[in-house]
């Protein structure tokens, strides 16, 4: 595995194996990593004649008030678990490179990114849009892959490759999810012990959700108020959203008829301290 940190490095040992005709498979990252990032890993790794992983924590996608200073960082944990997976390439780019001071263009996939975690984390996804572009550019992937744990992220992404018509696959892959069901992330660490007892209330509400739906049931109203009503018992600080929405179009809809997210965002914790965690199920008649 070979650790690259500037990014004419990075694009000559792209164009090097593009010039070979090889597939480069692509995996960003802001490190942290879990089963959740290695599942993203194994099926690059598969799908692929070569794999590179990015770890950089972006600064575009934070807000002011959001974990920038204390988001878990350990490089070198992140190198062993990625040795062990055999990849070829961990692309580590320094900040300044990425947004030198002169720095003024930034993307936008404007309607999707105003719903779901959009109301209320403005300028988030215009950061990771304008990140995932330039890690593009910079490792000229032929497949990249992303997690369905970040569903609105990944519909962004897919919008932001067919809009400005780049030359990437975009490949969802599955959530991975702890033994009591709470989705893997990598802020799950800033958990108590309690806190995240009540947390694994997401997936069960979720999978409530998901059966009513199975069920026959196709008002959104009906499933969000046994939802809310299964994770309120848990005594979240805040219910950020409950939402059924399109797949697609990501709006809100109020009967189930297109396959659809039912997606949540709940802070748990108390005080300023709090744990923002998301998670969604897809309800769909033809699959899951
Ligand atoms: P990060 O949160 O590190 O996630 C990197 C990738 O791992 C994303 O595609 C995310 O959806 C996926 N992932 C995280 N947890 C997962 C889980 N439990 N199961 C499956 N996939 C999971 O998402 C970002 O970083 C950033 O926004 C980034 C795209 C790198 C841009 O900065």
């Amino acid at each position: 595995m070979e650790a690259l940190q500037s990014l004419l490095e990075m694009k000559t040992w792209s164009q090097k194996i593009r010039a070979q005709g090889l597939i480069i498979g692509f995996v960003p990252t802001m490190g942290a990593l879990h089963e959740g990032h290695l599942s993203l890993v194994r099926q690059a790794k598969k799908n692929c004649d070569r794999t590179v992983v990015s770890i950089f924590v972006n600064p575009l996608q934070f807000g002011l008030e959001e974990d920038l200073d204390q988001y878990p960082q350990n490089l070198e944990h992140d190198f062993e678990l990625l040795k062990k997976e055999n990849i070829d390439v961990v692309f580590v780019p320094k900040p300044k490179e990425i947004y030198p001071l002169d720095f003024q263009t930034a993307v936008e996939v404007s309607g999707l990114s105003k719903q779901l975690c959009g109301k209320s984390r403005s300028g988030h996804f215009r950061g990771v849009a304008t990140v995932v572009l330039k890690l593009f550019n910079i490792v000229n992937p032929t497949k990249a892959f992303f997690g369905n744990k970040d569903f609105q992220q990944r519909v962004i992404i897919d919008r932001l490759v067919k809009d400005l018509h780049l030359d990437v696959e975009v490949v969802a892959c599955p959530i991975v999810r702890e033994a009591d069901g709470l989705a893997m992330s990598s802020r799950n660490v800033y958990l108590s012990i309690e806190e995240r007892k009540s947390a694994s209330v997401l997936y069960r509400a979720l999978q409530h959700g998901r059966r009513l739906f199975q069920s026959g049931e196709r008002r959104s109203s009906k499933i969000i108020a046994q939802v809310r009503e299964m994770i309120d018992k848990e005594n979240p600080k805040h219910i950020d959203y409950a939402q059924v929405c399109d797949v697609e179009t990501l709006e809100e809809v109020s009967e189930v008829q297109t396959p659809s997210v039912l997606a949540v965002a709940v802070h748990f914790g108390q005080g300023d301290k709090t744990t923002r965690l998301i998670d969604n199920v897809v309800l769909d008649s033809n699959g899951e």
